[in-house]
């Protein structure tokens, strides 16, 4: 067998796998057997070019970023469903349907999941397009990151699908993904997804799609539109998706009278808690495509579906208190303190109020016995007052003006629903928050340090902003409660290693708004010193690669705070790195001067990032989109396909991975 023989066989045999392992639930290869078929596909399609195809298996692992997503005009609009909680409009549903049609007729039921809707294009059995629902009529090309999503075919198998039609569907992502997910976030110190229905969306908004490949999303459909769809029932469509090698939720069942459809929503209420994923209620649907078209639509939805939403789990319970909590960047919380109560399998005793409007709208007093939820949330939250069981009515609970931990007035920026601290450099909380984000991992990693000792160290006034840190002695920490000599000599020296932190992680210790590690290190490159960075102007600052008008207004106004000037002062005296290192000083050479180079598709050698910094650090300029000035393309496995297009037209030169490292191979 050839090599072109063999690319063929191996992306039909991975083919199957995937759709074995991530449709089916039935894995057919172990996981070390699968990956080395797909290396070795990796390998020949890397030195066959000429047999590129943007359906392989390959390109799941993701690798373009997108700059903004196209826009794309929905060919039939996507409408929402009419949506009720009550059982009585269900019945309405029904007789309105029975009515109308004045036949006999069936209901296809299925979950309604709680994911972020898209719209897959299927062309010659291969996946041509994914859009989101956008407006309804106009959405976002998703399709490099859908791609990545490995229970989405990306070419059919059997037989029998029209030669163009679209099949829409809902993305999610699974609990444990989620959990994880926020598990992660949480030790990053990142804003956590409220609910996998947001974290499923957020995801697909991500412009590389290699991190979209990693975040384990999933995608049932249920709906399929076009010309020529193989059954005249939209229940016979969805089990002819799943012989394509679609995934089509089996919890889908065809009811011929109103009794069947109850008995349907009363089973799938209990058994949507084993489920691994997020549903919100059940979607009846009528099953003939030819009833349903003449039932047709509203202006907004069809009259021949109807969405019935599970009530949240609900809990009555007292609310005794509202407290306020500050966060590390100065944002109050408010907290509704509980009579503990049961819900959803556990004790609940507070609730989140969010912000003062809901606190308004809610019109809360002590003492109100108020309903709690816990819908797909994890953090439960307020959703009533009993009004009736009112006899006496408590203080009314009114924001509080005055920072609960240090007693300075609360901002409320324009238009935002939060208030804020304003005394970052004295409010506790802020503190304490700005040091555990300068010990982490990331930062100055100093692990011997967790919020335990912070909040010692605090509360026993041996810190009071993060260059004390650099102050302490190993008396001073033998001295604290259930502090033994081991763990603070670990601290000491920790705290020493951290000395010889690069200055791009220092700068992201600081804890600048909006200044991540990334442009941390893009800042550290341009400016070289924390000097040159205090005193450079807002056109200086943007005027270095992918630093807008927000990064360049939040250093401009950290550097113009006196006490963050003294307190960089004092970190220098204590030995911290403030200048790039002798090595990232001087370029290694110029041999790339003057050249602006795109880098696209999957590497060998290095990574990403670290072809960056060669590009960098050999004079070279490392730019996102390929035009007329592009020097060349950096090309790996599986470039873009619009990258290449677009480098074909323009009669860019393509340069691979081993001829670019030829050309600079002393530099490294
Ligand atoms: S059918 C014209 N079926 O719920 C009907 N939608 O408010 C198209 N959804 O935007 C939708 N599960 O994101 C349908 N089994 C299901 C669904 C479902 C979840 C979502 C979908 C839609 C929204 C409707």
């Amino acid at each position: 067998m050839n090599s072109k023989e063999r690319i063929i066989q191996l992306r039909k045999e991975l083919h199957e796998h995937n759709h074995s392992y991530y449709v089916l639930n039935m894995p057919s290869i172990s996981d070390f057997e699968f990956d080395s078929l797909l290396r070795e596909l990796q390998e020949l399609e890397a030195a066959n070019p000429d047999m590129y195809d943007p359906s392989s298996p390959t390109m799941r692992v993701g690798s373009d970023i997108t700059k903004e997503f196209k826009q794309v005009q929905h060919k039939y609009p996507m409408l929402s469903l009419g949506n009720t909680y009550s059982k009585e409009e269900v019945r309405e549903f029904y007789d309105r349907v029975r009515r109308s049609l004045n036949e006999e007729f069936e209901i296809c039921c299925e979950l309604k999941f709680d994911g972020t809707s898209i719209s897959l294009t299927y062309v010659n059995g291969t996946l041509q397009r994914a859009v989101t629902r956008g407006d309804g009529e106009k959405g976002d090309d998703v399709t490099a990151n859908v791609k990545t999503i490995r229970s989405v075919p990306l070419k059919l198998s059997g037989e029998g699908y029209p030669a163009e039609f679209e099949i829409r569907g809902e993305v999610l992502m699974p609990w444990s993904v989620f959990e994880r997910l926020n598990e992660e976030r949480a030790a990053r110190e990142e804003q956590l997804f409220a609910n996998p229905r947001n974290a499923a969306s957020g995801t697909l908004k991500l412009q590389d799609s290699s991190i979209v490949a990693k975040r384990g999303l999933d995608a049932y459909l249920y709906f399929m539109l076009g010309e020529a769809l193989p059954a005249e029932g939209h229940y016979e469509n969805l089990q002819a998706a799943a012989r394509w090698g679609f995934k089509v939720s089996s919890y889908t069942r065809k009811c011929s009278t109103l009794e069947e459809v109850f008995g349907f929503i009363d089973a799938m209420d209990v058994e949507r808690k084993n489920l691994p994923f997020a549903t919100d209620g059940v979607v009846l649907k009528v099953n003939s495509l030819r009833q349903q078209k003449n039932l047709g639509y509203t202006a907004k939805s069809p009259r021949w579906a109807i969405a019935y939403k599970f009530q949240a789990e609900r809990a009555l319970t007292r609310l005794n208190e509202v407290t306020y909590q500050v966060g590390r960047t100065g944002v109050v919380t408010p907290v509704a303190n509980l009579d503990p109560v049961q819900l959803s399998g556990t004790v609940v005793k507070r609730a989140s109020l969010h912000n003062a409007d809901i606190i308004e709208k809610l019109d809360l007093h002590i003492g109100d016995m108020v309903y709690v939820e816990k819908g797909g949330e994890i953090i439960p939250k307020i959703t009533g007052v009993d009004v009736d069981a009112r006899f006496m009515l408590g203080e009314k609970v009114r924001f509080i003006t005055k920072c609960p931990e240090c007693g300075a007035p609360l901002v409320r920026a324009e238009g935002e629903a939060a208030h804020y601290c304003p005394n970052d450099v004295a409010c506790p909380p802020q503190i304490k928050g700005r040091i555990e984000h300068f010990v982490t991992r990331d930062a100055m990693n100093i692990d011997s340090i967790g919020p335990e000792t912070i909040e010692m160290l605090f509360n026993y006034n041996l810190i009071k902003d993060i260059s004390d840190i650099y102050q302490l002695q190993l008396e001073d920490l033998m001295f604290l409660p259930r502090m033994g000599q081991k763990s603070a000599e670990n601290i000491v020296s920790g705290i020493r290693a951290s000395l010889d932190v690069p200055f791009e992680r220092v700068l992201f210790a600081l804890g600048i708004r909006f200044v991540g590690a990334t442009v941390a290190k893009r800042l550290a490159r341009a400016f070289k010193n924390i000097d040159s960075l205090m005193n450079a102007s807002f056109e200086e600052l943007t005027a270095v690669d992918e630093i807008g008008g927000r990064i360049a207004s939040a250093v401009i106004a950290f550097f113009s705070n006196d006490a963050n000037r003294s307190l960089v002062e004092r970190l220098k005296a204590a030995g911290l790195q403030f200048e790039v290192g002798e090595e990232d000083q001087q370029p290694h050479s110029d041999i790339l001067k003057g050249q602006s180079i795109v880098i696209s598709g999957v590497f060998v050698h290095h990574s990403r990032d670290e072809y960056k910094d060669i590009i960098e650090k050999n004079g070279g300029k490392n730019v996102g989109s390929v035009s007329k000035s592009t020097s060349f393309i950096l090309a790996g496995d599986n470039m873009g396909p619009s990258k290449l297009e677009k480098a074909q037209k323009l009669g860019v030169r393509i340069v691979s991975e081993d001829e670019f490292l030829a050309m600079i191979t002393i530099n490294v």
